[in-house]
């Protein structure tokens, strides 16, 4: 079938962006920085804002807001709502005639003391309007602090600091320390600083001080994992990403799109960026294909990328021996009979032939049956051990989590080093 696209060329030849743009009308709603200018779309999480709102609210009154910590797992809407509550607070503020200044740290991206404090520096800093410079070299770190200081003065009555992926700090008590009790220590003259501290692991807080602890984590705000459900509602709430023509116009049909994508991120714990990227790459597939609606055949080709490209990121970890092991037990599978058990010996000759192919070493059969268990230790594999017949011992019959194509083409993409 051909595409919705496929006429009208306006210079001679193929027209290589012909596909682009038929299948998403406003993209940017299924990227993960994205912050949803309503709260409309955001799904679930009305405990946790009203919970942020109030511990930040008294920075509408000009006056200091409590230091938060927030944790739960990636993908649980923790940057979303701590960016999305800064900006309506800015907003508030303004309303009431306070302003306040947000600035949104990824610890990630700046993880040592310095370059925490010269990107919020950054953020405050209007260098239009001061003679105030954040240098990331050439001036001592009490420097630069004091130059946040001064610039949270000079522009704000009220500063909130979000310091988001705390765990990737890499002196986080210095940091977290300094910034959470900058309003007690009067290093600021005017302005009232108020910390968001959000994690990605509940354990973290152990390795803060007690004095750390103490200011920061007093209160603490638990984003949990969604249930099917929530992620369903998350991405239906998204639809209008799509242009309406293409969605498939059935009630029932356009809800199994979301089903299949929420089934699939609620299998592993409930992480929304896991649901929202298999819309995107359902999209982007059907796009590439020049389809004129979307069905779950897109979205199940997607799950098999993301299938994919997690197990390429787990192999890419894993000694090239064991990704030998895994391609053996892939290609015996593929030649095995449907139902017919993948037996370990067989998968063992597989190993022989692909290591002699490569000119490398062949390890022995003890040695393959270890990585045969890390592999599925790493829920990649499954074995069983059964008996050969009567007086015949017994062997591993070996399943693989993913179908081998998956598997193959992880493997291939692993050794051109994708
Ligand atoms: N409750 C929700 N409603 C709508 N979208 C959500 C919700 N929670 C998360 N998302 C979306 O999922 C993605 C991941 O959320 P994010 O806030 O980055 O998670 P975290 O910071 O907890 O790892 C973002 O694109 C976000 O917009
Ligand atoms: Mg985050």
């Amino acid at each position: 079938m051909l595409g919705r696209n496929h006429a009208g060329c306006m210079s001679g030849g193929t027209n290589y962006f012909d596909s682009v743009g038929s299948i998403f009308s406003n993209k940017d709603l299924l990227r993960i920085e994205t912050v949803p200018e309503s709260d409309d779309r955001i799904i679930g999480r009305g405990d946790q804002l009203s919970e942020l709102a109030s511990e930040l609210g008294s920075a509408i009154e000009g006056q200091k807001p409590n230091n938060v910590f927030i944790f739960g797992k990636p993908g649980v809407g923790k940057s979303m709502c701590a960016k999305f509550l800064g900006r309506q607070l800015v907003e508030r503020g303004a309303a009431n005639g306070v302003s306040i200044g947000v600035a949104y740290v990824d610890c990630m991206q700046n993880s040592s003391e310095t370059q925490v404090v010269v990107r919020a520096g950054e953020l405050v800093n209007d260098p239009d309007e001061t003679d105030i410079t954040f240098p990331s070299g050439g001036v001592s770190r009490s420097r630069l602090y004091d130059r946040l200081w001064n610039a949270f003065d000079q522009f704000y009555d009220v500063g909130v600091i979000i310091l988001d992926e705390i765990d990737k700090l890499d002196s986080p008590n210095e940091t977290l320390g300094t910034l959470s009790r900058a309003g007690e220590s009067e290093k600021l003259s005017d302005c009232h600083l108020g910390v968001v501290g959000i994690s990605n692991k509940a354990r973290f807080e152990n390795r803060l001080t007690s004095e750390v602890r103490s200011s920061l984590t007093q209160n603490e705000l638990v984003f949990p994992p969604y249930n099917i459900n929530e992620l369903f509602n998350i991405l239906k709430a998204r639809r209008d990403a799509f242009n309406p023509d293409v969605l498939p116009s059935d009630a029932r049909a356009l809800d199994d799109i979301f089903a299949t994508a929420a089934k699939f991120a609620a299998q592993e714990y409930g992480d929304a960026r896991q649901a929202i990227d298999i819309l995107r790459k359902t999209g982007e597939i059907a796009e590439r294909e020049g389809a004129d609606v979307l069905t779950t055949s897109h979205v199940e080709r997607a799950l098999d990328k993301a299938e994919e490209d997690k197990l390429v990121k787990m192999m890419q970890t894993q000694p090239v021996q064991s990704q030998y092991v895994m391609q053996s037990v892939a290609l015996t599978t593929d030649d095995a009979d449907p139902g017919e058990d993948v037996k370990s010996h067989d998968v063992y000759s597989k190993y022989e032939q692909i290591t002699q192919y490569e000119d490398t070493n062949t390890l022995s059969w003890r040695r393959v049956r270890d990585l045969l268990d890390e592999l599925e230790d790493l829920d990649v594999l499954d074995q069983r051990r059964k008996g050969a017949g009567k007086g015949k011992g017994t062997y591993r019959s070996i399943y693989l989590a993913d179908s081998p194509e998956t598997v193959l083409r992880a493997c291939e993409s692993v050794t051109d080093g994708g």
